[in-house]
């Protein structure tokens, strides 16, 4: 069982969740999605339900609902709320991805951006039961961490919209590793927003990522009961997609490991 720490809340997912459709709105998870949608159907026999853990403000999600029946769970209800907006004719469900417990089984799972909120292999290895335990043998996993160990690289962007309403936000993000022998990194925004009347203000938010290698990634994976295969996407990213075993397959897998551990000793 993972010991869930009383966490900081960020302020991109609570105080500034309204902010959300000027910062990352569906136009710019476009080409993303066109890369993405192939590999989704291509991970298990004709998929027609998806389930994605931290789907934030629905943005990506939006360019799949017309080819899968999406359920979308966040641990913020204010995200939610940003992507029942967008997305109202999709199932919404409010819940952490290492504990989530929907009692149903999808043919897909999807962790995009969220998974970088596993800052530790307790969390990761949680966050992939759950996605094990929505699946029906079969089903798949697919999971896009933002960076691995290997690619890791920081860097500074800048961004924003204007919004019918008036409003207007722009971003300067920093990406950077305070300490390269741990498994994290971070990212810190600061935001200029503009409300309606004119007025402009200037909030900033850190947040901390977990950074893993590729191989730590294809053991948990295996660990929970997938089988890991991975590409690496358009944006260098590394797309995970393991393939949830059958119950026969998965204790042969164990009996095999345990008879490996004995050997050894
Ligand atoms: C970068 S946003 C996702 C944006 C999304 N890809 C989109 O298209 O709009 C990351 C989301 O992960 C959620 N998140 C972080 N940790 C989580 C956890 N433990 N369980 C569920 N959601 C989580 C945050 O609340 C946030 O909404």
């Amino acid at each position: 069982m993972v010991k869930m720490k009383l966490e900081r809340q960020h302020r991109l997912y609570t105080d500034l969740a309204t902010w959300w459709p000027l910062f990352s709105p569906p136009s710019h998870y476009r080409e993303e999605a066109e890369d993405l949608l192939p590999v989704l159907l291509a991970a298990t026999d004709s998929p027609r339900t998806l389930l994605e853990l931290g789907c934030g403000g629905g943005s990506l999600a939006y360019h799949f609902k017309d080819r899968l029946q999406l359920t979308l769970t966040d641990r913020s209800a204010a995200m939610l709320e940003v992507s029942r907006a967008v997305n109202p004719e999709c199932e919404h469900r409010l819940g952490d991805m290492r504990s989530l417990d929907l009692g149903r089984h999808f043919e897909l799972v999807l962790i995009h951006d969220a998974i970088m909120y596993a800052t530790d292999a307790a969390s990761v290895r949680a966050t992939l039961a759950t996605a094990h335990r929505h699946l029906r043998p079969g089903g798949a996993v697919v999971v896009i961490p933002d960076y691995v160990k290997e690619t890791f690289d920081p860097g500074t962007s800048t961004g924003g919209e204007d919004g019918a309403d008036g409003r207007g936000l722009r971003y300067l993000e920093w990406t950077w590793d305070p300490d390269s022998a741990d498994d994290t990194y971070e990212v810190t925004w600061v935001f200029l927003l503009r409300e309606a009347s004119g007025e402009v203000r200037v909030e900033s938010d850190r947040h901390r990522f977990g950074l893993f290698a590729r191989a730590a990634w294809r053991s948990w994976l295996r660990e929970v009961g997938f089988t890991p295969r991975s590409r690496i996407d358009p944006w260098r990213r590394d797309v995970f997609v393991g393939r949830r075993l059958d119950g026969a397959k998965r204790r042969k897998r164990r009996v095999e490991g345990a008879r490996r551990g004995k050997g050894r000793i």
